[in-house]
């Protein structure tokens, strides 16, 4: 069992403990959005960073923003639907950096239509088994496997911390988004009972919830007006989110904190959306 953390002291204060410095990180999805901004962020509070995508080229510009912050920043490749390369992630990076204390498992995705990159947004009796499974497997059989395979890695870092980006659909409902909302609440309990069957090896574990916030993944949503102040009148902040924002969160969560699901929405969850009186527009969606 790894000893217990020192609380912070006058030598590096309150702002320190938000200090990664020689820490070694595995970030998944980083190639884009949220991911980028969290290992953006790890390299600035100084963890060294494996970045990990479908494709090595893909990292290359957050590997250079690692690398401007004078942090390594190692990139690997694999395709989380495939079973088999969680584990080869987690033990890829470790190898790299000898040795891994920040997992920030971020990678995720919405169905896509047969194109691979059109997100289907539709009622649940329209949706068919194919659409379920990719979801399921990309973001919760590829968490499981990663988890397994970071629980040693990580046990041997006297501050571990395993953060699964789950979502805001996975504490409230999400019509239309079934199978993703499926996947982010199951993402929510695995961490949480993890946190509660680690807590005494000194690994924390953290599901982190992001409302609507603006990426690629978001695309479909943002850059369509009328679909973009539909959302945002859900929101009581009445805006998207910077990754940036829910990136800071991950400097946070590696605390005295663990089994936590860290929602940030901007209200999104507050009962009726917090609108105060405000109506909501009716919504451009048919109801299933
Ligand atoms: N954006 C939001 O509003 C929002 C809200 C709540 C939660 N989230 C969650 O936050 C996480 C990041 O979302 P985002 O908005 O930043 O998404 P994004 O812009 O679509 O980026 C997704 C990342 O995941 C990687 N990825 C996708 N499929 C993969 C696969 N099969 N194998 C390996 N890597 C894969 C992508 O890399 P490549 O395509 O280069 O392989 C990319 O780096 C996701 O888990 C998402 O569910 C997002």
């Amino acid at each position: 069992m790894n000893a217990p953390a020192p609380p912070p002291g006058p030598a590096i204060g309150v702002l320190g403990t938000f200090r990664l410095d020689g820490a070694r990180a595995l970030v998944t999805g980083a190639s884009r959005g949220i991911g980028r901004a969290c290992a953006v962020a790890l390299a600035d509070a100084g963890c060294d960073v494996a970045l990990a995508a479908r494709s090595a080229e893909a990292l290359a510009a957050t590997a250079a923003a690692v690398e401007a912050r004078g942090r390594k920043a190692v990139l690997l490749a694999g395709d989380l639907g495939v079973p088999g390369t969680a584990r080869a992630l987690v033990e890829g990076a470790a190898a790299a950096l000898g040795g891994l204390g920040v997992v920030v498992h971020n990678a995720g995705v919405l169905p896509t239509a047969a194109d691979g990159a059109t997100p289907v947004v539709a009622p649940f009796t329209e949706s068919d088994r194919h659409g379920w499974e990719q979801v399921i497997g990309v973001n919760l059989h590829a968490s499981a496997e990663l988890c397994r395979a970071a629980h040693p890695v990580l046990a041997e870092s006297p501050r571990a911390s395993l953060v699964l980006m789950s979502s805001v659909a996975g504490v409230i409902a999400a019509p239309l988004l079934e199978a993703y909302a499926a996947s982010k609440a199951a993402q929510v309990s695995l961490a949480r009972t993890l946190a509660a069957a680690w807590a005494r090896t000194g690994i924390r574990v953290n599901p982190l919830c992001p409302g609507w916030t603006r990426t690629d993944m978001t695309s479909f949503a943002h850059t369509s007006g009328p679909l973009s102040d539909w959302l945002l009148a859900h929101v009581p902040l009445g805006r998207w989110a910077h990754p940036d924002e829910v990136a800071a969160a991950t400097l946070f969560l590696p605390s005295y904190l663990t089994g936590h699901a860290l929602v940030l929405d901007g209200g999104l969850s507050l009962a009726d959306g917090g609108l105060a009186g405000i109506p909501k527009p009716p919504s451009s969606f048919a109801a299933p």
